[in-house]
């Protein structure tokens, strides 16, 4: 695992985008794992801006989403659908019909095939939840876990209220990619930002590995890049300029 300490949330957004750029140029065909939530947001910012000066292109691209909440419509604010078309894909020429979220009616599972179908995901997105989790997958959440609907924790109801208008409208069900899926992506890039991840980012990244801590399971992947900003970092006790 390489961890890198950075300065501020703009800097990890910007070598966050020089890892995917350079990896959409390796694997311009390839399948990539997206995250929404606030922490990928400059990271989309920079990936557009490098698609408007030519450098990279989405085209050949397909692209499989962590998570959705259940029961928000793909045009309801709120929901991960929009999200990325706000974020990303509505400024870039990735083809709509490359782009993938999981399922939250039928089996989930089936998601977990459709990945491995296109090839397996090539590099994976990841935010971290105050609490640890990775996608929507809540402590206690199995490390041999497939997609799948979860009930989301009271203190991921609470800290994802900020986007809602009440506290109430914020559902309660998301389907998630589950751990396993996540940890068969060829690369990891895992990002953190602020005082309120120190806690989560200390025991996903030197505790031992638990589900009660759903990112701990990252300790035991061969490929993951965590970028951490300052406060997100302070507590750790090893880290790399
Ligand atoms: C989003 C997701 C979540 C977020 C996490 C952090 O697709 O899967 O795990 O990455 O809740 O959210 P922010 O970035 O808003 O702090």
């Amino acid at each position: 695992m390489v961890i890198k300490c950075l300065e501020d949330y703009d800097a990890i957004s910007s070598h966050a985008a020089d890892i995917v750029a350079a990896a959409i140029i390796e694997k311009p065909s390839g399948v990539f794992g997206f995250a929404t939530g606030s922490t990928p947001v400059g990271l989309y910012k920079s990936l557009i801006a490098r698609y408007q000066r030519g450098e990279i292109s989405f085209s050949r691209l397909t692209t499989m989403n962590l998570d959705e909440y259940v029961g928000l419509s793909a045009d309801h604010e709120q929901s991960y659908r929009f999200f990325m078309q706000r974020h990303l894909f509505g400024h870039v020429d990735v083809r709509p019909e490359c782009i993938y979220f999981p399922p939250e009616s039928g089996e989930p599972s089936a998601f977990d095939d459709l990945i491995q179908s296109k090839g397996g995901i090539e590099l994976q997105i990841l935010g971290l939840g105050s609490n640890g989790h990775i996608g929507f997958n809540e402590p206690g959440s199995a490390f041999d876990s497939r997609t799948r609907v979860v009930g989301l924790a009271s203190s991921t109801i609470r800290d994802n209220a900020r986007f809602f208008e009440h506290s109430r409208d914020v559902p309660h069900q998301a389907v998630t990619m589950g751990i396993r899926t996540i940890l068969e992506a060829r690369q990891i890039l895992l990002l953190a930002s602020g005082a309120n991840k120190s806690d989560a980012v200390v025991r996903s990244l030197e505790g031992p590995q638990t589900e009660n801590v759903p990112g701990s399971c990252l300790q035991s992947h061969h490929n993951v890049t965590v970028l951490l900003d300052d406060a997100a970092a302070a507590g750790l006790t090893r880290n790399e300029k």
